[in-house]
């Protein structure tokens, strides 16, 4: 049994992942966790569950607070399994509930799961659900991730239940943001708005706009820690993140297979060098696309290497294009580059082609191109491109 006090009569009934390290396809270093709530009232409500193998701890934790007799009402916010998965276990066993959840979420659930024998209340923005002395008010949040994304506020103790929102992949003995280290806290925040919510950005901004003028002591999101000492902080970040508002940041990454590209990343690198641009430089075959994606969302400017393949770009290379095609960042500054043998036309313009696609600003109209291993020269156009890159930077200080 594993729970915590998140307020008077509110519980944290979820699960803390340790284990966890790829959450389809995103890496998740620090675990994570999926939060369940519990709501003590004269009827007893639960938001949202745990990914579908937990289930036996998600039940264990709610044993040892209520009679699953007592439980009226289950919330989902969201119905991506790793909130619903327990729901159908938590509906056989909880014989009084009813699910409590928008239109596009009853049928995106039964588009899961059997969902005949299920009691369902449709609620709308304009519900509010009496638990005895505390309510509970929904404001639908569409494409913050999914179209049946919802919040729950529960007004009288100040609580957001903000699903997905404001959440990390960060699995933690403490449940609030005050209990960790902040700087990883918001690290981790960064990166699950980079991989999940970033192509949402106007969703999320209205979102924000819609809560902002609610009371808020605390923000319990579906995965990591809840927030409370530090909401200033995280609201600050997300407001600035769904602006798409750059800094002064230069990213080059790259793949190589003999070293030519390695070298004119080098040169890139040595050219952007200056005086408050931060550069970073990554071999994709020593980081991942979760990565990529975190230090993309607020760079001003990225430079994208690869030799030519098989008349193409080299996976990793294509993998984190069309990773961050789909991520869809706005407002880059772009070049391409790379080491080719003969075939000049193709390869790093495939690149190009993609850095178009994604709405780049090309800082050069063609890549800069090595036939075989840089000479002196290329490797000058290539640390011009990177002062280039660090002066279309430099805007943004
Ligand atoms: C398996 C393989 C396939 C290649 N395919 C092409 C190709 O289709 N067109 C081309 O111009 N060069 C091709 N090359 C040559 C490389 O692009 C060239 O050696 C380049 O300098 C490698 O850059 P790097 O040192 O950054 O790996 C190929 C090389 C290898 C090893």
């Amino acid at each position: 049994m594993n729970t915590s006090v998140v307020r008077d009569n509110v519980y944290w009934v979820g699960y803390v992942d340790w284990d966890v390290r790829d959450f389809h396809g995103y890496s998740t270093t620090r675990g994570s966790t999926y939060n369940s709530y519990l709501i003590k009232d004269k009827d007893v409500a639960i938001i949202d569950s745990v990914k579908a193998p937990y289930y036996k701890y998600l039940l264990d934790n709610i044993r040892s607070l209520v009679s699953f007799d007592e439980v009226k009402y289950v919330v989902c916010n969201h119905a991506e399994p790793d909130h619903s998965g327990s729901i159908p276990i938590l509906m056989q066993e909880c014989k009084n509930a009813v699910i409590v959840c928008n239109d596009k979420c009853k049928s995106a659930l039964s588009m899961h799961y059997d969902t005949k024998s299920w009691k369902f209340m449709v609620v709308d923005e304009s519900s509010t659900l009496s638990l005895g002395t505390c309510t509970l008010k929904f404001i639908n949040t569409p494409m913050a991730h999914w179209p049946e994304s919802m919040a729950t506020y529960l007004p009288e103790k100040k609580i957001l239940f903000s699903m997905d929102g404001f959440g990390q992949h960060f699995a933690s003995s403490g449940r609030f943001d005050f209990e960790e280290n902040i700087i990883t806290v918001l690290h981790e925040a960064k990166k699950y708005y980079a991989n999940i919510v970033m192509l949402y950005g106007k969703q999320i901004k209205s979102v924000l706009d819609k809560t902002s003028n609610i009371e808020i002591d605390i923000i319990a999101p579906s995965h990591g820690v809840m927030w409370s000492k530090y909401i200033t902080e995280i609201i600050e970040r997300y407001r600035r993140w769904t602006e798409h508002k750059p800094v002064a940041k230069v990213l080059i990454f790259f793949d190589t297979m003999w070293k030519s590209t390695s070298l004119m990343a080098d040169a890139i690198y040595e050219g952007a060098l200056l005086d408050g641009v931060m550069v970073k430089k990554f071999d994709l075959k020593n980081t991942d696309i979760t990565n990529i994606a975190i230090e993309t969302l607020e760079s001003a400017a990225i430079a994208v290497g690869t030799p030519t393949l098989n008349k193409s770009f080299m996976p990793k290379v294509g993998e984190v294009l069309t990773y961050l095609k789909g991520l869809a960042p706005q407002g880059k500054s772009a070049i391409a580059f790379g080491s080719y043998g003969w075939a000049k036309k193709s390869g790093q313009h495939d690149v190009l082609e993609i850095l178009k696609q994604m709405n780049c600003n090309l800082l050069l109209e063609e890549p800069i191109q090595s036939q075989y291993v840089p000479t002196p020269e290329v490797l000058e156009k290539c640390r011009e491109a990177g002062k280039l890159l660090a002066q279309t930077a430099l805007k943004y200080k």
